[in-house]
């Protein structure tokens, strides 16, 4: 499948309004009007948005928006999903205005999440505000950055469906434990825009990771995470296969966000070889005593059902 980024992604939150302060306050994002009341849109940048969050019962990723290339791009993945046998439903006029894309298809993958393949989403041009001062996001056709899922074990059914489906590039495992799995679309210039963990009896969202394009911007949501008293999940610290410098803060949801700053990525110039570290970080990343993510759940109990809007 041509896909080029992560385009967007939904949550369903019991604290959606949370969002409205938090994601232009504390993340920078910027605010996008909302037909629904009680629905957040976030922007990174001229796209209609990036973020979704509805108000819900419970904590949870509601889908992934997948950015194909184009019509036919979005058509070949079509007969793709057709030739796997997987079941794909074509989102009506409603969604797909509500999605800000030209057209959508859905299905549930194995990682029992709803994924969303779309082309062509909706920009107004120079359009972006940032929700405080801030230097911008890496977004664009890069996406809006990478999603880390958990997975209560690799199947080989999981396997099919990243490599051969998705057809995501292999990045890496992040250390050398093999718990961490990264890959990219293979149209992406990122180190990765989806990671699968291996967590025991669990499925669900881990963690969220976006981009800034300055180092300054990851310091500032740093000292502002501490001033509100934001639970850390993981201290400031660089990473070791790739070499980002990030923290990692609870969100309104009891899910982590990894805001990080990336000065290698820009130019692309980077070549992704496998590595081996060690560990995970070259230095910080001191892992707090913070709960579990709250959109982790049983993997006996978790469905992804719900038509998510
Ligand atoms: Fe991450």
């Amino acid at each position: 499948m041509d896909i080029i980024g992560l385009g967007y992604l939904g949550l369903e939150s019991a604290h959606a309004s949370d969002w409205s302060e938090y994601g232009p306050q504390v993340l920078g994002l910027g605010l996008a009007p909302s037909e629904d009341e009680g629905t957040v849109l976030l922007r990174m940048d001229e796209r209609h948005h990036r973020i979704a969050v509805r108000q819900g019962e419970r904590e949870r990723l509601s889908y992934l928006g997948w950015h194909l290339r184009n019509r036919i791009a979005f058509e070949a993945a079509l007969t793709v999903l057709e030739r796997e046998g997987i079941e794909y439903t074509l989102a009506g006029q409603e969604l797909i205005d509500e999605r800000g894309v030209h057209a959508m298809a859905w299905f549930i993958g194995p990682d029992r999440q709803r994924h969303e393949l779309f082309y062509a989403q909706s920009f107004n041009p120079h359009s972006f505000l940032p929700g405080r001062p801030h230097a911008g996001f890496m977004a664009g056709d890069g996406g809006l950055g990478h999603v880390v899922l958990a997975v209560p074990e690799w199947t080989d059914e999981l396997e099919h469906f990243v490599t051969d489906v998705m057809q995501f590039k292999w990045y890496g495992s992040g250390m050398s434990t093999g718990r961490l799995r990264f890959y990219s679309p293979k149209l992406n210039l990122r180190s990765h825009s989806i990671g699968y963990a291996t967590m025991p009896g669990l499925l669900g969202l881990q963690h969220i990771g976006i981009e800034v394009k300055e180092l300054d911007d990851v310091g500032i949501a740093y000292d502002l995470v501490q001033e509100r008293g934001i639970q850390l999940m993981a201290t400031l610290g660089r990473h070791a296969q790739d070499p980002v410098i990030s923290f990692y803060s609870f969100t309104p949801s009891g899910f982590p966000v990894e805001y990080i700053w990336d000065g290698v990525e820009e130019s692309h110039e980077r070549p992704f070889t496998e590595q081996r570290p060690q560990k995970l970080s070259v230095w910080g990343h001191k892992f707090q005593n913070a709960p579990q993510p709250s959109t982790l759940y049983a993997a006996e109990e978790a469905t992804q059902t719900a038509p998510a809007g």
